[in-house]
């Protein structure tokens, strides 16, 4: 089947993006800035509704983080709450959704925006890690 010229370029545009993608995963190396700017976008779309534009939260239904234990706490508690949410509460497991890189860097922006100020960084190899974890401590199905 030929296929129009048209129908190329956003195939080719569509592989181009992917590999994008994959290189901002696995081999991109991200400073600070950066994923503070993204992260901000991602909390900003997909945060912001319980945990308020200044980070404030609605206490008691919905936590503050700025200046909460955990956003100001060690980062590998911080994104394991990201990651695999608060289950019996509205904190939802954000997992690979919307992609490692967004978790990554929203957990980056929560700990530097409203003074938190911790001068660290969650990067997406860090959220790949935990993705790993997890597949390797799924139960092998039983041999027959
Ligand atoms: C539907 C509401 C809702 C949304 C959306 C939401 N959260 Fe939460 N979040 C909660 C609730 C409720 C808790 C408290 C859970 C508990 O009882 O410990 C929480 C707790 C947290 C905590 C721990 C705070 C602390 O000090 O105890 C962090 C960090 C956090 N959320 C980050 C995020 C991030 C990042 C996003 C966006 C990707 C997000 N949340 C989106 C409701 C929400």
């Amino acid at each position: 089947e030929v296929k129009s010229k048209a129908d190329y370029d956003t195939w080719l545009g569509e592989r181009k993006e992917e590999a994008a993608k994959l290189k901002e995963l696995t081999s991109k190396e991200w400073t600070l800035d950066e994923l503070e700017a993204r992260g901000d976008k991602v909390y900003h779309t997909t945060c912001v509704a319980c945990h308020q534009a200044e980070g404030q939260g609605s206490p008691p239904t919905f936590p503050a983080l700025k200046g909460s234990k955990i956003a100001t706490g060690p980062a590998k508690d911080h994104l394991s709450i990201v990651y695999h949410g608060k289950p019996g509460t509205a904190m939802a497991a954000f997992g690979k959704q919307p992609s490692e890189v967004d978790i990554a860097a929203v957990v980056t922006y929560e700990r530097n925006a409203w003074g938190n100020n911790k001068g660290d960084m969650v990067t997406p190899k860090d959220v790949l890690a935990l993705t790993h974890a997890q597949s390797q401590s799924r139960p092998s199905l039983p041999m027959p």
